[in-house]
């Protein structure tokens, strides 16, 4: 039997999960969510929920992935042979495919917006011109999807390279580049006159704009950034080697996310502010006003504007990109795994699928927007089902399955490589305590609250 690639050191697993984490999440949803939620408050709520909440459940996917060395179905059949939790393993197969169809959507807008930048397009309009556009930018019926398709592509070629010559080679060029590009474009952004307030916005809580709503909005978006309940930590796990330290790599992934969030923040933010725009516009804020603001720089500063421009969509790309990687690779592991097929055609099978109902989900916002599920466009469709469905429901049974169907001295030894890694040790209580009772409680809230 052909031997099971894994990554090749403790960087490169961070790198890769914090590749897969950092990504569409954190540069459109998380700064929009922040305008829509008061700000600081919501950081600050964000914060806690990611370190309190979301950890635990990324360290029950790590130990299912880790112990098991499977994909997602495999991994279910190794840990709890012949019962119902199977469907734990098809629904973590399918739901980051589902995912990948409309993502690459995104993917496909990024491409274009960096297209546009790079022939200089934002320079070339006035501020009135760009405003608004966004709307019939995505309703044109054939190039967003041949983006979709383009960017699908580029995600399918990385996969099909492996998981050291692709996956891992690619996360780590792409996460340096990723953190050096949005700190570049976070100070320019915080030195623009009257970004002050955008910072303040950002960094200076007023708790009094809490309310329950708000922090559901912030544990939901702490799962959604860390890529919890679907399957990917579970297969990425499985890549990992049997002497890493699994704290260690959660922590550094949780953190490198959290950071990144906040620089996103510090990136857009201070921009908004300065340009005089109203925050909370709510999931058009990065595609419709950015153009808007570097058309507007443009008037005085040409070429810095179109520099700016072009470093900012090159990286939501390369962001959406690390992630949309690592949903194919979840399909990828289990089609050559479980059924016998070799890595390449297991990746033109999954561009095929993915990239129709994806090409589907492209055209909504045009010539199929009359089809509407639950009265919504197929893309508001697969978005909304995957966010408040598919990942709640996958990652509320991981951590039912490790706090409650797992033995704990199973568990325990994954996290702590068999006792021997003592700081581990001391906080696992801690830690199994979040996993049996408060993960299981916030994730069933949100998932309920959702629903109704
Ligand atoms: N965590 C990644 C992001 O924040 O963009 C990947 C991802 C999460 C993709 C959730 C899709 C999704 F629904």
């Amino acid at each position: 039997m052909k031997e099971r690639e894994s990554f090749g050191s403790r960087m490169a697993v961070i790198m890769a999960l914090a590749g897969s984490a950092i990504g569409l999440g954190n540069i459109w949803r998380f700064p929009y969510l922040v305008g829509q939620n008061g700000g600081a408050a919501f950081v600050v709520v964000y914060i806690i929920s990611t370190l309190l909440l979301s950890l635990p459940i990324f360290f029950a996917e790590s130990v299912i992935g880790r112990r098991s060395g499977a994909n997602c179905r495999g991994a279910m059949e190794r840990l709890a042979p012949g019962t119902n939790w199977k469907w734990l393993g098809y629904l973590s197969v399918f739901t980051p495919l589902w995912i990948v169809s409309y993502y690459s959507v995104v993917g496909g807008w990024s491409l274009e917006y960096l297209v546009q930048a790079c022939s200089l397009k934002f320079v070339h309009s006035s501020p009135d011109q760009i405003a608004g556009s966004f709307g019939v930018f995505i309703s044109r019926p054939w190039a967003p999807a041949v983006f979709h398709l383009c960017f699908l592509a580029v995600t399918v070629a990385i996969v099909a390279l492996g998981v050291k010559s692709g996956i891992e080679k690619f996360s780590k060029v792409c996460l340096p580049v990723l953190f050096l590009l949005i700190v570049l474009i976070a100070v320019y952004s915080v030195t623009l006159p009257g970004a002050g307030k955008g910072v303040e916005y950002l960094l200076k809580p007023d708790f009094s704009k809490l309310t329950l709503h708000t922090c559901l909005d912030a544990l939901g978006q702490s799962f959604y950034s860390l890529s919890l309940g679907m399957g990917i930590i579970i297969t990425y796990s499985s890549y990992v080697s049997k002497k890493e330290n699994l704290m260690v790599s959660g922590v550094g992934t949780a953190i490198s996310d959290l950071l990144f969030a906040i620089l996103a923040g510090l990136a857009i933010m201070p921009a908004v502010f300065a340009a005089g725009i109203e925050p909370g516009s709510g999931p058009g804020l990065i595609f419709d006003t950015l153009p808007y603001i570097f058309s507007q720089m443009a008037v005085t500063m040409p070429v810095v504007s179109s520099v700016v421009a072009i470093l900012f969509f090159l990286t939501i790309l390369f962001a959406a990109l690390t992630s949309s990687v690592s949903l194919i690779e979840v399909g990828v592991a289990y089609l050559t795994e479980e059924k016998g097929m070799k890595r390449g055609w297991a990746c033109l099978l999954l561009f095929f699928l993915t990239g129709t109902f994806g090409v589907l989900c492209s055209l909504s916002f045009g010539p199929l927007a009359d089809i509407q599920v639950f009265h919504l466009g197929l893309f508001d469709f697969a978005d909304t089902f995957a966010s408040n469905v598919l990942l709640l429901l996958g990652g509320l049974l991981c951590v039912l399955f490790v706090g409650w169907k797992m033995p704990r001295r199973d568990v325990e030894s994954e996290f702590t490589n068999n006792g021997v890694k003592r700081v581990n040790a001391r906080w696992f209580p801690f830690f199994y305590f979040l996993i049996r009772f408060v993960a299981p409680a916030g994730v069933a809230l949100l998932f309920i609250s959702n629903l109704i």
